[in-house]
């Protein structure tokens, strides 16, 4: 009982259990909230009401996704629906970004 407490405290202090996040991540969080969790989960890790889950993607695999709706060379997409358009605009928030979907991925 008093463990899973401590847990939970820690959780809560950590804003919704995540560990702790690089600067670079939690720029890269704000980016994700506000443009691709409409469509993604808001935790990377779940699949999304649109997207599938994204945590851990490569920063090959966002640079084709993101700023130009493509796969990198022999990608299977997890998804066919082409519903996501390229977000070009994003492209000096692609590290960032990067970092966030990396740090968070369980
Ligand atoms: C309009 C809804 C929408 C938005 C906004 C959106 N996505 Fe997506 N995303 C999708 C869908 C749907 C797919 C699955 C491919 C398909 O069906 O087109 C996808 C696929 C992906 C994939 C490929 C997953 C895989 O492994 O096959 C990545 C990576 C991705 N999105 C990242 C992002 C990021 C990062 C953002 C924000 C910058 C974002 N998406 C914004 C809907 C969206």
């Amino acid at each position: 009982m008093k463990r899973w407490l401590s847990t939970a405290m820690l959780a809560l202090a950590c804003g919704g259990g995540g560990p702790e996040l690089s600067e670079s991540a939690q720029r890269g969080r704000a980016v994700y909230i506000a443009n691709c969790a409409a469509c993604h989960a808001a935790d990377p890790n779940l699949d999304g009401a649109l997207g599938p889950a994204v945590a851990g993607s490569s920063l090959e695999l966002l640079e084709a996704r993101v700023l130009h709706a493509e796969y990198p060379p022999g990608y299977t997409p997890k998804r066919t629906s082409g519903q996501m358009v390229a977000l070009p605009h994003l492209a000096g928030d692609l590290d960032a970004l990067h970092a966030y979907l990396a740090e968070v991925a369980r």
